[in-house]
């Protein structure tokens, strides 16, 4: 087009970014690719292709690991852990190093993730790499900080990392920055449609003197993850990709010990208020929908708009959508780029053909041949339909109406997952009391896919867990210090031949609801002394009773809302209530177990002591303000997990308390399964809590087999966590049933060590980021 006939058409002109030095770069390495491995290039071996999604063509060739390099990756990381580990000023430094050689490369690396991906130049240049380094950087300070900010934390290991294609590079600097800034060393695989900013990550990985093998990068489809997954010598894995493979991974990895974080999908609400600024609402919903394609895990792909601006909403949306450019993504004037590839392509085609006759299908500008899909907007949806539910990754908004505030939240939170929100109004009051509502882990108040290497970023539901970035980030990198030990669970005394007779038949009931209930299979177990002096009965719970007890605790959500003030004080009242009965409770555990007069004292004083340090921390877990670089602050709310199944360990009373006190004390309700040997201290705490004003339903204790328990607890879909200090065999159970709806975990392996508070009420935790409007 000429420049006469731009200015007669009004029309963009090509503003083509050039590929010729990312093909160079290509050229430059004989178009085929082997792994990083051991701070090499490996040769290549069985190859796959890369492709250009926009034009089809191949790009380059790329390896399909198979065992003997995942082997050598995992071996050339273990190798390098220690000595990495040992000096996080030196990791500073490489970090920083990699921060800046990105930003001196972000050119190449911008154009080249175009070109593999089909996301528009302007973002890949403006977003994608620019957060890169803001990451880097961001982790280099963290290193520099450990040592004296993190003193009771070390690394974990060799942490497996597996990668989607929506955000390569970006995703990569997620999962490597703070894996490398704590001391691990990874190896990574990126998404099979998209590895090469991960092998030109490799080279600036040399260039910044990143020693041997601290990053390893293996190319190749889901069964080089899997390898990866199940490789015995990798402590953790981070996974960012879709809810089935998260599931899958969750499954293979139980029981292994490995540590997991989940980032999954999404079906992220957009709410927009009738007095919201509508113009900026639009232009958000550009952002949150249209951006990158709509592949974006918290795409803003359910619009929830309040009726009476509806019909004018959709109108100056579709308003809007016509004039978005759809085309060549190194074109700089273009917003919607092409597909990542014809297989996601046929996935978006299929879902739309299947749920778009249920509302009606707004697509106001073509796609041109190829492997685009238009902008598109289904409106008069209703909350339950297809494309209200289903994860689509693509650039399509499904749309409903609601009426009032309190209808938004029911039908936003009307989903299975739980990774973000947007809220829309001018009203500062009706902002706030809608974000603590909404069932996410990220929370933008007018605005959308907004990140930054400070906030946290992480779901809840079956959006995973774990969050990437700021403080909290770190979590998911690192242990406590010291070394963990073998449990060994303790065994019931068993009956002797020749029975003691008691008068009274005592047996001691589940406690649930606040009330003494019996259990539903009507049996019990007789429980004795060392010396087999029958103390008493206990209750054998069943499934029906943990259902009773789940419900129990769904039922006590107005502890959740009580103010930390009144759950310190309530908490402080069951400590004074135990110290009132310290010398029946430490008979009691004396009795039970043999053990000294002494030790069953201090298990009682160590039990208050506890209970004492959660009421204290009730009020004292602050959350943040977070320093991002706009106008904004993002604020790291620390919210309750919900309801919580806890296994005891067999100290009768320490083991409780331990699960009870920091659960409650973050506003969880509990469903604690006592000591599997020990039960009967449990069953006489019902009565102190009965007289400390504990609301009923916030505590709820069952005593009975663990294993036969632990099944039906993990599986339970109202269950928001599980924790498990029981023996080695139900840590397993509990992980793999926990795929079901994706709930967190928290158990031993078999192993036990001394947690800090900090992380104890991390686990009874989740953070939530919210993302305000602020300053100039
Ligand atoms: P995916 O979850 O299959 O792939 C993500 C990564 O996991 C890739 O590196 C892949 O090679 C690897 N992987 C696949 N199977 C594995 C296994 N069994 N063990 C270990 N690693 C494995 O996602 P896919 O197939 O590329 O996309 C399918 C759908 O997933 C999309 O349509 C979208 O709805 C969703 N998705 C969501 C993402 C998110 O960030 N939430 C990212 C990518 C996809």
């Amino acid at each position: 087009m000429s420049v006469k006939e731009i200015f007669e058409t009004m029309d963009y002109g090509d503003a083509l970014e050039s590929a010729a030095e990312a093909l160079r770069w290509l050229m430059d390495n004989g178009d085929r690719f082997g792994h990083f491995i051991g701070g090499k290039m490996t040769e290549p071996g069985e190859v796959f292709e890369a492709r250009n999604p926009a034009t089809g063509e191949v790009l380059a060739h790329l390896t399909q690991a198979n065992e003997a390099d995942v082997e050598a990756a995992v071996a050339a990381a273990r190798k390098a852990q220690g000595k990495w580990a040992k000096d996080s000023k030196a990791r500073a430094r490489v970090l920083y190093a990699l921060a800046r050689l990105v930003q001196k490369h972000a050119r190449l690396f911008a154009v080249l993730e175009t070109l593999d991906n089909g996301k528009p130049i302007r973002e890949s240049r403006d977003i994608d790499v620019a957060l890169v380094a803001r990451h880097f950087y961001y982790h280099a300070g963290m290193a520099q900080l450990m040592d004296a900010e993190l003193p009771d934390r070390e690394a974990l290991g060799v942490c497996g990392q597996i990668i989607p294609w929506n955000f390569p590079l970006l995703m990569l600097a997620w999962k490597v920055a703070p894996a490398i800034a704590m001391g691990n060393t990874v190896v990574l695989k990126p998404a099979e449609y998209t590895s090469l900013t991960a092998l030109l990550f490799a080279q600036i990985c040399q260039e910044a003197g990143v020693p041997k093998g601290v990053v390893n990068i293996v190319t190749g489809d889901g069964a080089v993850g899997e390898m990866i997954v199940t490789h015995p010598d990798v402590d953790k894995i981070a996974f960012t990709g879709s809810t089935a493979v998260g599931r899958r991974i969750r499954e293979a990895t139980a029981g292994s010990g490995k540590s997991l974080t989940l980032e999954l999908g999404g079906k992220s609400p957009y709410i927009v208020f009738e007095d919201a600024d509508i113009d900026s609402a639009i232009e958000g919903l550009v952002d949150a929908i249209f951006f990158n394609q709509g592949q974006v895990c918290c795409a803003g792909s359910r619009l929830l708009v309040q009726e009476g601006i509806a019909e004018d909403f959709h109108k100056r949306l579709v308003a809007r959508m016509s004039k978005l450019r759809i085309g060549n993504p190194l074109d700089k004037c273009i917003d919607v780029g092409a597909i990542v590839d014809p297989v996601q392509l046929d996935r978006i085609q299929n879902l739309v053909a299947k749920g778009g006759p249920e509302g009606t299908v707004h697509q106001p500008v073509k796609a041109p041949e190829g492997c685009y899909y238009p902008p598109t907007l289904i409106s008069d949806l209703a909350p339950s339909s297809l494309l209200m539910q289903e994860e689509i990754f693509g650039p399509v908004l499904a749309s409903t109406t609601f009426r009032t505030p309190a209808e938004a939240v029911q039908v936003a939170n009307n989903t299975r997952y739980g990774l973000a929100a947007s809220v829309w109004t001018e009203n500062v009051n009706l902002a706030l009391d809608i974000a603590p509502k909404l069932v996410a882990g990220v929370v933008w108040v007018n605005g959308s896919n907004i990140f930054d290497a400070a906030a946290g970023f992480g779901g809840v539901r079956e959006s995973g867990y774990g969050r990437e970035g700021g403080w909290e980030g770190l979590m998911a990198y690192t242990k406590p210090k010291g070394k963990a030990t073998a449990v060994k669970p303790a065994k019931a005394h068993v009956k002797p031949d020749d029975i003691e007779v008691l008068g009274l038949d005592r047996t001691a009931k589940l406690y649930i609801g606040g009330k003494q209930a019996r259990p539903d299979s009507g049996y019990s177990q007789a429980v004795y002394s060392p010396k087999g002096k029958l103390l008493g009965h206990s209750s054998i719970a069943s499934r029906k009773d943990i259902r009773n007890a789940v419900e129990a605790a769904q039922k006590a959500g107005g502890w959740t809302k009580a103010t930390a003030h009144n759950r310190a004080q309530v908490l402080y009242f069951v400590g004074e209530n135990l110290s009132a009965r310290a010398d029946e409770f430490a008979t009691r555990i004396r009795d039970m177990t043999g053990t000294t007069e002494a030790k069953a004292q201090a298990e009682v004083t160590g039990a208050i002591d506890t209970l004492f340090t959660y009421a204290a921390w009730c009020d004292k877990l602050d959350g943040a303000a977070k320093p991002v670089p706009m106008r904004g602050v993002a604020l790291a709310m620390n919210e309750a997990v919900g309801v919580i199944g806890a296994f005891c360990d067999d100290r009768p009373l320490g083991g409780l308390i331990d699960v009870i006190a920091p659960t409650i004390a973050m506003g969880n309700r509990v469903v604690a399964v006592a000591s599997e040997a020990y039960p009967l201290t449990a069953t006489d705490f019902y009565q102190v809590l009965d007289t400390s004003d504990v609301p009923a339903g916030v505590v709820n204790i069952l005593t009975g087999p663990h294993g036969d328990l632990a099944k039906t607890m993990a599986g339970h879909l109202d269950v928001d966590a599980v924790w498990s200090f029981s023996s080695a065999e139900i840590s397993g159970g509990i992980e793999r049933e926990s795929a079901g709806n994706l709930k967190r975990t928290w158990v031993n392996n078999g192993q036990t060590r001394e947690y800090p508070a900090r992380d104890w009420l991390a686990q009874a935790t989740e953070v939530k980021t919210i993302w305000v409007p602020y300053g100039e």
